[in-house]
């Protein structure tokens, strides 16, 4: 097995008595780009928050990078997601008081490695070059979710997960957002997981899976 890769066997995941989904089986190859798409209440979100190890599930197992995520602690997981993934979530969640460079550079600070130049870089690359020291309120949802792109990839990490990432966008800046997100993951490398409702979304995808209570298919 490529050890890179994300690799998703006989997934479930219950709330409680009430089972989400189960028989869940995926596996991401680095630099490649799959969408999740499925019924409302399906458990989108939760298998997201699943393969960011945020949230448990109740039976199989998650490997990245040959690391079972289900071996590891609390402070072990928090670890893997400074080091590897990046997270891009539909309500931005940027940090009001800290402005836009410094919104980005943080997953370097928390990784103890900041880089102004790499910032910067970053900012260039989703077209918010100059834009480092406006606050999130300064800014349109569109250049807040290129915030948010920019601030996932900043420390390369090998997993990108978004979630619904333009769901708070009208069509053209979602295009625009998509195209971004697609070519830094593309750059970096890194695997993207999109969970989406739009459909122009998941056709830039190279495999679009659909996400019932029985499995993914
Ligand atoms: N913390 C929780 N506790 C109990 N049930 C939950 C919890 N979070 C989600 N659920 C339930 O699990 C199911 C899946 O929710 P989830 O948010 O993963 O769906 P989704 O596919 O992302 O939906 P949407 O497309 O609307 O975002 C829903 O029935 C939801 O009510
Ligand atoms: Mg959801």
């Amino acid at each position: 097995m490529n050890p890179a890769s994300l690799l998703v066997q006989n997934l479930h995941k219950r709330y409680g008595d009430s089972s989400v989904f189960s028989h869940v089986n995926l596996r991401v190859e680095p630099g490649e780009f799959i969408a999740i798409v499925g019924e409302s209440g399906v458990g989108k979100s939760s298998l997201l928050n699943c393969l960011a190890a945020l949230d448990d599930w109740s039976e199989g197992t998650i490997t990245h990078n040959g690391v079972d995520l289900g071996t590891l602690s609390e402070t072990q997981r928090a670890h893997w997601r400074r080091a590897h993934l990046g997270f891009v979530f539909q309500a931005f969640h940027v940090l009001p008081h800290l402005d836009v460079a410094q919104n980005v550079g943080l997953p370097l600070l928390l990784l103890k490695r900041p880089d102004p130049a790499r910032v910067a870089q970053m900012l260039e690359a989703v077209g918010l070059g100059g834009l480092g020291e406006r606050l999130p309120a300064q800014l349109s949802g569109g250049q807040l979710q290129r915030v948010a792109i920019a601030r996932a990839l900043v420390h390369r990490p090998s997993l990108l997960l978004a979630d619904e990432p333009t769901g708070n966008l009208d069509p053209g800046t979602a295009a625009q957002v998509m195209a971004v997100l697609q070519q830094q993951a593309a750059d970096s490398g890194a695997a993207l997981v999109l969970v989406t409702h739009s459909e122009a979304a998941a056709a830039r995808a190279q495999r679009v899976l659909r996400l019932t209570a029985s499995g993914c298919t």
